[in-house]
């Protein structure tokens, strides 16, 4: 939540207490200047030891409560018909009402399973409000293809839209005009459309892609990995929802949808993930694909220690000053970077302050990859490690051609309820002085690139050695840190 003080400001307040610390270090910049060169100015590849704040993402790193780690030690470890994972699924049809759940090891293995089951020829298609990469690679891997189907402004980077989320359903019924509902496996909803910096989907927009599917027996696919910050944000911009909790509206849009699943690395903050239905057809026919790629029914690829922390989490996750700790930082962040003009993803979203790296480094071309100089840049100038989320991120066609992304940011990504406000002050401040000094930031060549999914792997360099021109600017006006 956030609270307005006396001068009128108005900042996130934590609701919760540190109980339990990891000690973090701020190494001097020429240390830094070294980890990124090793790590091929990927900020993936970089090592813990020399990252001061890590908001690469929000997955696996946010803080679990004092409950959830009594949910890990209560766990009943067995192979098979554990009572763990019945409580799991108690909490599963309390909080998001749908009576048959199946665990998977994380999000992606989710997403498997699905097209594994629901894609049945290439050609097929799965429109989407928006794709996320290992989404895409799932569904066209069996030769299957994503269809981004949003509103034009919803890759303008600034914009007063408040739900960039929304699929367009006009153009959904001209895709099913042009394929045929037979080619379209099913219609993929994103809970905050992680690759446009977090953007909500609204419950009126959800409710009309809902009945276009009923019209066309489509079925509804959501991914819910931030299904509470998409709640969070309808409760506060959609009129009707005002005095709706987050617990309501996320039973409402659960209650919308065929199937459901997530990673529970993000809202519930535990490494593990779900896929969940009140059709027992649709189960019934990805169960037996389960123990095949992930585990038993009542593990799923997860341990009983993380199913028990899942199950507090998912209680959890609908408390307001969880699903809203992230946003709110996210908005102060956003507002305070807005203030010295700073070109960053408006309005502020779920997940992450998203930097637009073709406003804030103008002078590089996509094809040097400018989210990416950025991410290495912000990790050069303050320790901060950010991700890529630009062409970096993209898949090469089929003929090996570069695809250009739609938007090029660079994600600031605030785990919940890890950082504190200094730390996000901090990240500002600096942020304000590689702005003053982006000129020096010059574009990225790839090294070495794997063949799918390169953004995790792939080396690059930068050109004309511009890290070390970084580092002299700033040794010359801040010293070592
Ligand atoms: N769907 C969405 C919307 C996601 O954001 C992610 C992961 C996944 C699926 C895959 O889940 O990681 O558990 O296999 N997003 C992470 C991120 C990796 O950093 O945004 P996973």
């Amino acid at each position: 939540m956030s609270i307005r003080l006396s001068s009128g400001r108005e900042i996130p307040i934590e609701m919760h207490k540190t109980r339990m610390v990891q000690k973090i270090q701020l190494v001097p910049i020429e240390q830094r200047l070294s980890a990124i060169a090793e790590a091929g100015y990927n900020t993936f590849l970089l090592r813990t030891k020399d990252i001061f704040l890590d908001m690469l993402t929000d997955s696996g790193v946010n803080a679990m409560s004092d409950n959830q780690f009594a949910g890990m030690l209560r766990a009943d470890d067995a192979y098979a018909g554990s009572m763990t994972f019945y409580e799991f699924a108690e909490a599963v049809e309390e909080i998001l009402g749908f009576k048959y759940v199946m665990n998977a090891h994380q999000g992606r293995a989710a997403e498997h399973l699905l097209a594994k089951v629901f894609i049945e020829k290439p050609g097929d298609v799965v429109p989407t409000n928006y794709h996320f990469t290992t989404t895409k690679v799932h569904i066209e891997l069996p030769g299957a293809k994503c269809l981004e189907i949003y509103y034009d402004d919803a890759l303008k980077t600034e914009s007063a839209n408040p739900f960039k989320g929304n699929m367009d359903p006009e153009k959904l019924k001209d895709t099913i005009r042009k394929y045929g509902k037979d080619r379209i496996s099913f219609v993929r909803m994103e809970a905050t459309t992680n690759l446009i910096g977090g953007q909500p989907f609204s419950m009126a927009n959800l409710r009309e892609i809902r009945r276009i599917c009923d019209e066309n027996s489509l079925l509804l696919v959501l991914d819910g990995s931030l299904i509470c910050e998409n709640a969070y944000l309808i409760g506060q911009r959609e009129k009707g929802y005002e005095k709706k909790t987050v617990a309501d509206i996320v039973r409402e849009i659960c209650g919308m949808v065929d199937l459901y699943y997530m990673s529970g690395r993000k809202n519930t903050s535990v490494r593990g993930g779900m896929i969940c239905t009140n059709n027992k057809q649709l189960f019934d026919k990805i169960r037996p694909w389960l123990p095949v790629y992930e585990g038993f029914y009542t593990y799923g690829g997860m341990s009983m220690r993380e199913i028990g922390a899942m199950t507090v989490g998912v209680r959890e996750m609908v408390d307001p000053t969880v699903a809203g700790c992230s946003v709110e930082q996210i908005k102060y962040f956003v507002n305070r970077l807005l203030e010295t003009d700073i070109p960053v993803v408006t309005p502020p979203g779920g997940l992450a302050c998203h930097l637009d790296a073709t406003g804030f480094l103008p002078h590089i071309p996509q094809n040097q990859y400018p989210a990416g100089a950025l991410a290495a840049a912000l990790y050069i100038s303050s320790g901060v490690r950010s991700m890529e989320r630009g062409t970096v991120s993209m898949e090469r066609d089929k003929d090996g051609r570069e695809v250009m992304a739609d938007v090029e940011l660079t994600r600031i990504a605030l785990p919940r309820r890890v950082y504190t406000m200094s730390h996000i002050e901090y990240a500002i401040d600096r942020i304000n002085w590689l702005y003053k000094h982006r000129s020096l930031v010059k574009g990225l060549k790839f090294v070495f690139e794997p063949p799918v999914l390169r953004f995790f792997d792939g080396r690059m360099e930068p050109l004309d050695n511009w890290g070390r021109t970084l580092v002299d600017a700033f040794k010359k006006e801040m010293g070592e840190y």
